[in-house]
């Protein structure tokens, strides 16, 4: 463990190894306690003549050093806690080190770790280097040939990347296996795994007619339930090679399920390395939110095959070169398969779904953290700890920033972009700029004259841009002029800086539409076309834009489909809104609108809440909602979207001083009020709904959007104490023949106001799935965010022999759940100081995951003085804490900066 004097890594300061490694050979001999590992690396020298050789090591015993067959004694080399430097004189240089590891004892899950009785290796961002002294960055790319001893017994399947060359027994029981690789990688996407599982394969032949072999590993007895995950797997196979024109490149892919790790998953080079919750679903155990996670991930960890590992990044400050990149590819293959197979105005209500839901997750996680102390521009400036980086910004408004890219270009556009991305870069290590040069070959062809000089700046700007409309009518001449302004103010470390002048401006694509006063599209002539949604491309501070032929004052339809990550403010009246609300053509725009409806009527109760004056809400808000219940137009799906009010983050973000309990209040009242007032339409649609999904069970678009809307009306039911949602509730409960039912309605039952009902049916559940540790972890969830748990049921929970810290599934499934998303049970002190205890349990176990753990209540000075008063001292008594990591350091300092 380190403390807070850990250095500064800024982007700048990049400097090129002086050496280059081409080949690698690896022997392991495997074994829980202690695990022996010899390299053989053979460096050329490109650098300076006499440069050392510095090479990473964490956590490892030394046990020899041989450089060009001699033997090197203390003296010859450098050894600290965090390096081995030798010094060698001649070019062409062969290093053998031997050493030494503890998987057993590794809880932190990064570097060789037992899960279950199998061994595991997670490498990215910097764990390679608990596992041999290595030069641990992504620019070294080395072709890798790795042997992997052990007890055949405990360890029958031993696999790593590429291909398997021989297997062979060795006396005393052992076994070997050896491994080649032939794609040149950088120590991150290696990966190694020994033990038991079964696997279930199947083969493909790619475009070009080459075969291939698909295989997910799974613990012995999951067997049943690596079906989807494979089919994903084949389905995005296939998509890259439609979309992107993109092969695998592999004769074997492997996919293996992991009960303990700490992110979600790992694209280790043909050996990715999953968290088990992204393998494994059958219709008993896994609702439809993780069938649609587990083919998301699986298609997210295949594309890295070709965006970060075939082109991987120079250094990690450019993660978001492959990471928004490929949450991008991610979130329009999902958004494919959902529409697959649907009409086009199905297929277009599919894909807004996926909009509205990538955009809803992108406004809880990141626009928090880009307001917080730890904003940072996509492609951060500097780093304590890279393990604290792997951030909602550098994925997902990453990802937003690559889709105005394709915006911009278009589809074929960002097509020959990625062609062009290709064919300069394959086999290499690369930068942000060497992407977007490829974007702008193109963007330079279709706009003769215009360049992505200012779009760029995206790449260096920490925060939420707004963008203020103004629209001004002109009866007379019929012609409407646009106005649209930018601006972004100073967050996370920019603001203790002397106040400087203001950020300079980004290119944002802006997507609008007219509507005139009965809610017809209204078309618009824009560079030489006539267009319903024309992307106005705003460069500067300030810009106006004039449309033509518009008979009537136009009502605007802004943002379509969220053409950029900004926030946008314009004085909509609450008429114009319910108008857009109902006859909006853009699926998402019409969706904002009444998202916006809702969020004003619920600020309107946190400021009765706060004056302690009567709750009151507008009956044209419970009929905008009546409204969207009745619209048998709509497909369940979006409805189901539609009819739900804005979660908590997004409107704490809203308020200032933020108020958790007054949000909290706010929306549970008016949860309440529509589930009362409209209690006759939701009992209708959930019984329209449950007679929907009488089929065998399916994951679908369809499907999913009945149940989600039947779960939202329960819920609503429950909220507003129907005299018949206790007995719905457990009727759902007991007799679902899914998952998601099961899920829906032991949450309406947990969540409704007989008691007894709730732990009756926690009870049976329990018993039901103790043998299940995935679903076991949705058991602890539904008590960790029932607006009724306190600290004190965390604390009962955590004495549950089912709970253990050192899982990272279950950490998150009941501590990470209650301290984030239970703003009624977390906001308190005593909840405060319940968290800082476990950040520091978690510090000495698992730094990455306490980390995260660290950041929950970073934004802690917009809060009303009593909570942040409170939320500052628990930041204090962790600071305080003597072998605190550097990941859980970083974050608090910066958060009490
Ligand atoms: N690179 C992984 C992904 O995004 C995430 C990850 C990072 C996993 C670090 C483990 C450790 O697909
Ligand atoms: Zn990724």
């Amino acid at each position: 463990m380190r403390t807070d004097t850990a250095p500064t890594i800024s982007r700048h300061d990049y400097q090129p190894y002086p050496y280059r490694l081409p080949q690698v050979e690896l022997v392991f001999d495997l074994d829980d306690v202690q695990s022996r590992v010899t390299s053989k690396l053979s460096f050329e020298r490109v650098g300076a003549e006499g440069s050392p050789l510095v090479l990473n090591g964490e956590d490892l015993a030394l046990e020899s050093v041989v450089l060009n067959g001699r033997k090197l004694d203390a003296g010859d080399y450098q050894l600290n806690e965090e390096t081995l430097t030798v010094f060698p004189t001649e070019a062409a240089i062969t290093l053998e080190v031997v050493s030494l590891c503890k998987p057993a004892q590794n809880s932190t899950l990064m570097g060789l770790y037992v899960s279950g009785n199998n061994l595991f290796t997670q490498c990215e961002a910097e764990g390679f280097r608990r596992i041999t002294w290595f030069p641990d960055r992504p620019d070294v790319m080395s072709r890798y040939r790795v042997t992997l001893r052990g007890d055949k017994a405990r360890y029958p399947l031993l696999l790593s990347n590429g291909n398997l060359l021989e297997s062979q027994d060795l006396p005393d029981g052992r076994h070997q296996a050896i491994w080649e690789d032939p794609h040149p990688k950088p120590s991150y996407l290696f990966a190694l795994v020994a033990g038991d599982f079964s696997c279930r394969e199947q083969a493909i032949q790619t475009a070009s007619g080459r075969d291939a072999l698909l295989q997910v590993y799974s613990d012995r007895g999951s067997e049943d339930k690596t079906e989807w995950a494979l089919d994903s797997l084949a389905r995005a196979v296939k998509w890259d090679e439609t979309r992107f024109g993109l092969e695998l490149d592999l004769d074997r892919f492997m996919v293996v399920a992991a009960r303990d790790f700490n992110m979600g998953a790992m694209e280790n080079k043909g050996l990715n390395v999953f968290n088990s919750s992204y393998v494994l679903a059958d219709p008993d155990t896994a609702t439809d939110a993780s069938y649609h996670a587990i083919e998301g991930v699986i298609g997210h960890e295949y594309f890295h095959n070709w965006t970060g590992n075939r082109v991987t990044c120079r250094d990690w400050f450019q993660l978001s070169l492959k990471e928004g990149l490929t949450v991008f590819r991610d979130q329009e293959f999902s958004a494919d398969m959902m529409a697959h197979g649907l009409t086009q105005g199905e297929a277009a209500s599919a894909r807004a779904v996926k909009r509205i839901d990538d955009v809803t997750a992108l406004r809880t996680a990141q626009f928090p953290e880009d307001a917080g102390p730890m904003a940072h521009p996509i492609r951060p400036e500097s780093y304590q700890e890279i393990g604290n980086f792997y951030t909602a910004t550098v994925y997902e408004k990453g990802a937003e920033v690559i889709r105005m890219q394709h915006t911009l270009l278009g589809e074929s556009g960002f097509r020959a972009g990625m062609d062009e991305y290709f064919r300069r870069h394959d086999g290499s290590a690369v930068t942000c700029d060497d992407f977007v040069n490829a974007m702008e070959s193109v963007y330079i062809k279709q706009n003769p004259g215009k360049d992505l000089k200012v779009f760029r700046q995206w790449y260096s700007q920490a925060g939420t841009p707004r963008v203020k409309v103004e629209l001004d009518y002109n009866a007379a001449a019929k012609s409407c002029r646009i106005t649209l302004s930018q601006h972004c103010e100073p967050v996370g470390i920019e603001k203790l800086r002397e106040p400087q002048s203001e950020k300079p401006p980004l290119l944002i694509p802006f997507a609008l539409g007219l509507l005139d006063e009965h809610g017809n599209g209204i078309s618009l002539k824009h560079e030489g076309k006539q267009l319903d949604t024309v992307v106005l491309e705003l460069d500067t501070r300030r810009q106006t834009w004039e449309f033509g032929n518009i008979p009537s004052q136009p009502i605007p339809s802004l943002l379509r489909n969220f053409s950029a990550p900004v926030i946008v403010d314009y004085a909509y009246s609450t008429a114009q809104l319910a108008l857009l609300a109902q006859h909006d053509s853009d699926p998402f725009a019409r969706w904002e609108a009444g998202q916006e409806l809702a969020t004003r009527q619920l600020l309107k109760l946190v400021a009765a809440i706060q004056a302690k004056a009567p709750l009151d809400v507008d009956p044209e808000f419970i009929e905008s909602w009546r409204a969207v219940l009745q619209d048998q137009q709509l497909t369940p799906a979006y409805r189901s979207r539609a009819l739900t009010l804005p979660g908590e983050k997004i409107l704490l973000e809203k308020t200032l001083p933020m108020d958790p309990a007054a949000v909290a209040g706010a929306r549970r009242h008016l949860r309440e009020t529509l589930g009362r007032e409209l209690a006759p339409l939701w009992l209708e649609a959930l019984h329209s709904a449950d007679s929907g999904t009488s089929a065998p069970y399916s994951p679908n678009g369809l499907q999913a959007g009945l149940r989600s809307l039947k779960n939202l009306a329960l819920a609503y039911l429950a909220a507003g104490n129907h005299p018949q949602a206790t007995d719905l509730a457990s009727r759902q409960y007991y007799e679902a023949r899914n998952m998601t039912d099961r899920m829906g309605g032991l949450a309406a039952l947990v969540n409704q106001q007989d008691a007894s009902a709730g732990a009756q049916a926690l009870q049976h559940f329990y018993e039901q799935w103790q043998h299940n540790p995935l679903v076991i972890d949705r058991w602890f969830t539904v008590q960790a965010t029932a607006p009724s748990t306190r600290v004190s049921t965390v604390r009962t929970l955590m004495q549950h022999p089912a709970f253990t810290l050192r899982n990272p599934n279950r950490a998150r499934s009941l501590i990470f759940q209650f301290c984030m998303n239970n703003l009624q049970g977390a906001h308190t002190s005593e909840g405060y100081e319940f968290w800082a205890d476990q950040v520091i349990a978690l510090n000495d176990m698992n730094p990455e995951i306490a980390a995260r753990l660290a950041r929950a209540f970073d934004n802690w000075s917009r809060y009303i003085p009593a909570n942040r008063e409170a939320i500052r001292q628990s930041y204090e008594r962790i600071q305080q804490h003597p072998t605190l990591s550097r990941n859980v350091a970083e974050i608090v300092t910066k958060a009490l900066k």
